[in-house]
């Protein structure tokens, strides 16, 4: 299959009240893992490459994977850009081939976000990449800051509202309480505030920062809307363990077949139970 606009999956997900992964990809290994675990779980599945795995691969790599990974495969497969950081980059994206961008101007004041945003819609929208934006500030969870400094930066739902109705954007991303990497402790989300937000726009919402995230948070979160969900660091642990793993109980092996398969099979793994939670198994 060619790949699909993020948009035309999550359309879908409404419909069928679930979410769809969105798996970060880094190399070949990763991407057949999240391929391979969409096939098993008969799930519609979004690749998604950050920025650093933009430095790490390079855009037309990631690209060139991707596209032969969705070709072979039977479900349908989305590329989407992660944090995109400039219009720059998106339109290099697009031009590589990437189905779907994200556009993060989530530092930048509210005007500025939306003229920001309009400009990436407006050249996406005709060739058919949908375009996810940020409102509210997510963050890592490296950054050095308390529970309550992190809740000043949490999405204002009349902004929300707001910023849709001046963009027309197909997904939003929000920060109710999650962040990026793994969590000191449990993570609390703000389900009051989702349903706020929910309650003022009708698009869907993508959550950010979800490894770690425990299950049942996840589904209340895509019970109130939330479409779309980003996994990165649960997929490194599983990957980076099993090939430690390896090299623990084989210290001299030097294959890197036999140190990267097993890791991609643990990818793979993580990636199926987290599509079955997510519920867009059996959906494709
Ligand atoms: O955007 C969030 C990613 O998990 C961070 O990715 O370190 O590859 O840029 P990166
Ligand atoms: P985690 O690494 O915390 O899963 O976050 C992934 C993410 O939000 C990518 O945009
Ligand atoms: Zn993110």
């Amino acid at each position: 299959m060619n790949l699909v606009p993020v948009k035309d999956l999550l359309a879908e997900a409404e419909r069928g009240g679930y979410a769809v992964g969105a798996f970060n990809c880094n190399n070949m290994e990763i991407v057949q893992a999240i391929v391979a675990a969409a096939e098993a779980e008969r799930s519609p599945v979004i690749i998604q490459a950050s920025q650093g795995a933009i430095k790490y691969a390079g855009i037309d790599y990631i690209t060139a994977l991707t596209k032969l990974a969705a070709e072979q495969a039977t479900v349908p497969v989305a590329l989407h850009l992660d944090h995109g950081t400039s219009f720059n980059q998106v339109m290099q994206c697009i031009r590589s081939g990437f189905s779907s961008v994200m556009i993060d101007g989530s530092k930048l004041t509210l005007a500025e976000n939306i003229a920001l945003t309009n400009k990436v819609i407006e050249a996406a929208r005709p060739l058919g990449i949908s375009v996810e934006a940020e409102l509210g500030k997510i963050g890592g969870t490296e950054d050095d800051i308390s529970v309550d400094e992190r809740e000043a930066f949490f999405t204002d739902p009349e902004e929300a509202e707001k910023f849709v109705m001046a963009t027309g954007v197909d997904s939003l991303a929000v920060a109710i309480g999650t962040a990026h990497g793994q969590y000191k402790g449990v993570p609390k989300l703000d389900f009051e505030r989702l349903k706020k937000i929910k309650a003022r726009v009708s698009l869907p919402i993508v959550l950010h920062g979800s490894s770690g995230v425990p299950d049942e948070a996840i589904k209340e979160a895509i019970s109130l809307g939330v479409r779309k969900v980003n996994i990165d660091t649960n997929i490194r642990e599983a990957f980076v363990l099993a090939a430690r793993q390896v090299l623990n109980d084989n210290p001299k092996e030097i294959d890197p077949r036999k140190v990267l398969g097993p890791a991609r099979e643990a990818a793979t793994e993580i990636i199926r139970e987290k599509i079955r939670v997510f519920g867009s198994n059996g959906k494709a």
